[in-house]
């Protein structure tokens, strides 16, 4: 791939390690591509910097916008690898085609990271828990006012070096369950990346920020179903069993979900993709089978829940031990995240 590299003539100092926290810190260079007449520009490396943006831009007016959540680890050898890049690559790719979007082929979306990383790999954390969160994100450039989609695009990616998504030192969150707002409905863009799905989130978000809980827990338009966190899928363990909502074109197809669905059935455990009712849950809260709760994502990567609660609702769950289906997994996908153990699902990617 022809891509052009600018290096930056001013690098930034590193943050200090220990307080990266999430997207706070952006590393020396982005990568950029635009779509016009047909076709992709090959890329090109520049400083980080602004983008000029025609004000009638249609991200900006009827919100063409999709990103991915992604991240690279270093490894023992020193080596850099991205956890399964081509499953955002397609996810992306679906996304764009419900937004009338042009989406960057699979090669240039790799790729494109791939340098990017390369050029910045000086800004790679070390220690586990610790990583390159990468930010692809596609926008509709061309400059219009009349309601169509945009025939000019620009895919670019970001980087960030991230701890733990939660700034919460006790590891567990609080999530409040969402009754008035809808983060998605059936038909809509539920289970895409769209930028405005996150726009519909942040009402609740502060809300219950505010009532001292991290997250909401969406439900479905008649309210009695769970969907999900908004930043992450959701689990339960019920039993010895494990339910999560099925994908019902309202939730996100979170890459996580998929590997924590696969690891589960290789331990042996019986996963339900399901409707998940409230009432459900509740039954077997009174039964004292509803044993763990918790999320899954990219940022968040696996999350204890301690309590979920609404106007009627107050599950609270004993902290996460040894025991914990939930510090089983975080252990076993950050190991292999981490090259600790052996990659046996082939996720990673050599940058
Ligand atoms: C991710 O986990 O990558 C997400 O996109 C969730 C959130 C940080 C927006």
């Amino acid at each position: 791939m022809s891509l052009r590299i600018t290096r930056t003539s001013s690098p930034q100092p590193l943050p200090p390690a220990d307080q990266l926290g999430f997207g706070q810190y952006f590393t020396d260079h982005l990568f950029f591509a635009d779509f016009a007449n047909g076709s992709w520009t090959s890329g090109e490396i520049i400083p980080y910097q602004n983008f000029q943006l025609d004000p009638a831009a249609s991200v900006l007016h009827y919100g063409q916008a999709l990103f991915e959540g992604m991240k690279a680890f270093k490894h023992p050898n020193h080596e850099m690898y991205l956890f399964r890049p081509k499953f955002n690559a397609e996810r992306m790719q679906k996304g764009a085609e419900r937004l009338s979007m042009q989406a960057p082929p699979t090669d240039l979306f790799i790729e494109g990271i791939r340098e990017l990383l390369k050029v910045d790999a000086r800004w790679m954390p070390e220690g586990v828990g610790k990583s390159i969160y990468i930010r692809p994100t596609l926008i509709g450039t061309e400059g219009f006012l009349g309601v169509r989609p945009s025939n000019h695009f620009r895919f670019f990616v970001i980087l960030s070096p991230v701890g733990q998504y939660y700034s919460n030192s006790s590891k567990a969150v609080k999530i409040f369950i969402e009754e008035e707002d809808l983060r998605a409905a059936p038909g809509g863009l539920g289970n895409t990346k769209a930028a405005a799905n996150y726009a519909a989130s942040l009402r609740a978000a502060l809300k219950a920020k505010h009532h001292g809980y991290a997250q909401v827990l969406w439900l479905d338009t008649s309210r009695r179903f769970v969907e999900e966190v908004g930043t992450m899928n959701i689990f339960f363990r019920v039993g010895d069993e494990v339910w999560t909502p099925r994908l019902n074109g309202s939730i996100l197809e979170g890459g996580t979900r998929a590997c924590v669905i696969q690891l589960l059935k290789s331990y042996g455990v019986i996963v339900h993709e399901r409707d998940v009712a409230l009432a459900d849950l509740q039954q077997a809260y009174e039964n004292r089978q509803l044993k763990e709760a918790f999320g899954t994502g990219t940022a968040a990567v696996i999350t204890p829940i301690e309590e979920i609660s609404s106007q009627k609702i107050a599950w609270k769950f004993t902290e996460p031990s040894e025991n914990s289906i939930s510090q089983k997994l975080f252990k076993d996908i950050s190991s292999i995240q981490h090259g600790l153990s052996p990659d046996r699902f082939s996720w990673l990617m050599k940058v």
